[in-house]
C-alpha cells in the first residue's frame, strides 16, 4: 500500500487518509456549496499545473474554476498536444516517440507550480502496472509539491468526495443505512474501473447498505472489495453482490450507474468484448427508479447506459453531483495549500 509523504498534502486516494480528514473535507465541500459567492479572494500568486494524459470536461473545468475562486492561477497541460510526449519506463534508451521522461517533466513542473493535478487512466493492457498504480506513484515520487489525483488507474477521489457530498446534501445527513446500488451498465468500449471502485468505497465508508449489481465476469478487484467490506463492517453492514439488476434496484435510495470493463480485459480483450456485448440490456430504465435518486459521474451515453426518461426526471441529481466537483475540489485545494 502507498504511504503518503506527510510533508506533502498529496491526494492519492481517500483510503490512505484518516476518517477525520475525509469528514473534514466532506464538510468543507458542503460549506462551499452553501456559500457559493464568497468575497473575491486576492491573487495569491499560487498556481496549479493540471496535467491531463486523458480527456475530461468536468474535472478540467471544475479544477480551473476552483483554483480561480481561491485566487490561484492554473495551466492545463496535455502531453502530446503542444507539450512533449512522455516516457514512463525507467532504464530505457529514449530513441523512440517520447521526448521527455516523466521524472524530468514532473520535477520541472514542481519548480513552477505550487501543486499539480494529474489525470492518468489505466493502460488497460498491463494489469500489474495498473493495479499497483505504478505510473501514478512515479509522479508522486518525482513531485516536490502536492499532487492531486484527477483519476488514476484505480481511484477517482475527486469524484468520490463530490459524490459523498451530493448524497449527504440530498438526504440532509440521513445517509447511514440507506440502500445504495452501484449498477454496471453496458458500453461499447472497455472502460476503466476507477469510478466504480471509488463509488463503492465511498458508499461503504458512509455506512450505506451497498449492493453491487454486475453480470458475472464484471466483478471489481478483490483488493477493492476487501477494502469496501472493511468500511462496511465498521458500520455492521455487509456488501451484497448480484447479477440481477432488476432485483438490485428494488427499494433503492440511490442508483449509481457506471460502465466498466470485465476481468478478461487484460488477458483476452476480444473475449471481454464478446462477453460485454452479451449484456447490452444492462441499462437503467425508468422502471428501475422507484423512489431512488439517480447518480452518474458523467459523461453518460443516453440510451446506452441510462434512458433519457431517467436523466430527464427530477429524480436524476447528476447535475448537482457534477456541481459538487467544483465545491469538493475547492476543499481539496485548500487542504493541499494548507489554507484551512
Ligand atoms: N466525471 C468526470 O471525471 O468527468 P470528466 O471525465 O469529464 O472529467
Amino acid at each position: 500500500m502507498y504511504t503518503p509523504d506527510p510533508r506533502l498534502k498529496h491526494l492519492f486516494d481517500w483510503h490512505v487518509e484518516s476518517n477525520s480528514t475525509w469528514e473534514e473535507q466532506l464538510s468543507r465541500a458542503r460549506f462551499h456549496y452553501r456559500n457559493p459567492n464568497p468575497a473575491p479572494r486576492p491573487n495569491t500568486f499560487r498556481s496549479i499545473g493540471l496535467v491531463f494524459f486523458n480527456s475530461s470536461l468536468r474535472t478540467r473545468t471544475s479544477m480551473e474554476v476552483a483554483a480561480a475562486r481561491l485566487g490561484a492561477h492554473t495551466s492545463t497541460i496535455i502531453p502530446g498536444d503542444g507539450v512533449w510526449s512522455m516516457e514512463w519506463r525507467d532504464g530505457v534508451r529514449m530513441d523512440g516517440q517520447p521526448v521527455e521522461h516523466i521524472r524530468e517533466a514532473i520535477g520541472v513542473l514542481s519548480r513552477y507550480y505550487d501543486a499539480l493535478g494529474v489525470r492518468l487512466f489505466a493502460t488497460g493492457t498491463d494489469y500489474a502496472l495498473d493495479q499497483n498504480e505504478s505510473r501514478f506513484k512515479k509522479v508522486l515520487e518525482a513531485a516536490t509539491v502536492p499532487v492531486i489525483n484527477l483519476e488514476s488507474a484505480v481511484y477517482h477521489p475527486c469524484q468520490a468526495l463530490a459524490d459523498a457530498a451530493t448524497i449527504h446534501e440530498h438526504f440532509r445527513d440521513e445517509v447511514k443505512g440507506r440502500r445504495f446500488v452501484l449498477s454496471w451498465a453496458w458500453h461499447p468500449r472497455a472502460l476503466p474501473q476507477a469510478v466504480p471502485n471509488s463509488a463503492l468505497l465511498m458508499a461503504a465508508r458512509l455506512g450505506m447498505q451497498v449492493t453491487l449489481a454486475r453480470p458475472k465476469g464484471f466483478e471489481l478487484a478483490p483488493e477493492i472489495m476487501k477494502l469496501a467490506d472493511s468500511y462496511a463492517s465498521q458500520h455492521g453492514i455487509s456488501i451484497t453482490q448480484t447479477d440481477d439488476q432488476d432485483a438490485a434496484c428494488e427499494d433503492a435510495d440511490v442508483i449509481y450507474a457506471k460502465a466498466w470493463s470485465g476481468n478478461m480485459r487484460y488477458e483476452n480483450p476480444d473475449a471481454e468484448a464478446v462477453l460485454r456485448n452479451q449484456h447490452q440490456n444492462w441499462r437503467i430504465r425508468e422502471r428501475h427508479l422507484g423512489e431512488a435518486v439517480f447518480l452518474h459521474c458523467l459523461p453518460a451515453r443516453r440510451g446506452v447506459v441510462v434512458d433519457d426518461a431517467v436523466l430527464n426526471s427530477s429524480q436524476a441529481i447528476h447535475l448537482l453531483q457534477a456541481e459538487f466537483r467544483l465545491h469538493a475540489q475547492m476543499a481539496i485545494l485548500e487542504r493541499a495549500w494548507k489554507l484551512l
